[in-house]
């Protein structure tokens, strides 16, 4: 009788330890899965496509674009962002998918 109560004890701590186990693994697939949807843009070829025409092809920019080789060292993420979505000057708003705006407005805010 002792006995078998220790075994139903030692079962349950077994199948609690396997929950915990799995509750760890879905957690990581989450983190990965929306690591996962952040790098799947690819903000240079988001720039190649929809900036190089004005900023030219290595962003050194031509006629009234100004670089955006060093450009993180004028304007923040937040700022890069709001020209974009708004446009500036002689700039027209670039209408992008909010993850590929976050995306390149971050990516040129390194550039400095
Ligand atoms: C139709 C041409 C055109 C396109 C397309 C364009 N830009 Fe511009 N951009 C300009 C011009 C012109 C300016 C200068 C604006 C001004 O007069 O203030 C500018 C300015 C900027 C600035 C401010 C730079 C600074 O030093 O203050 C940023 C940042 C920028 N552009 C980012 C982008 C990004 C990112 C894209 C693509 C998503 C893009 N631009 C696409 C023409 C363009």
């Amino acid at each position: 009788m002792k006995n078998k109560l220790l075994a139903v004890m030692f079962g349950a701590v077994l199948v609690l330890g396997a929950c915990g186990g799995a509750k760890t693994d879905k957690e990581t697939d989450k983190q990965a899965g929306a690591g996962g949807e952040t790098a799947a843009v690819d903000p240079e070829a988001v720039v190649k496509s929809s900036c190089i025409m004005c900023h030219g092809g290595n962003l050194e920019g031509q006629g009234n674009a100004p670089s955006l080789t060093d450009v993180g060292s004028r304007l923040s993420e937040t700022e890069i962002h709001d020209v974009i979505v708004n446009g500036r000057g002689g700039m027209p708003p670039v209408k992008l998918s909010d993850d590929e705006t976050n995306a390149v407005a971050k990516w040129l805010s390194e550039k400095k």
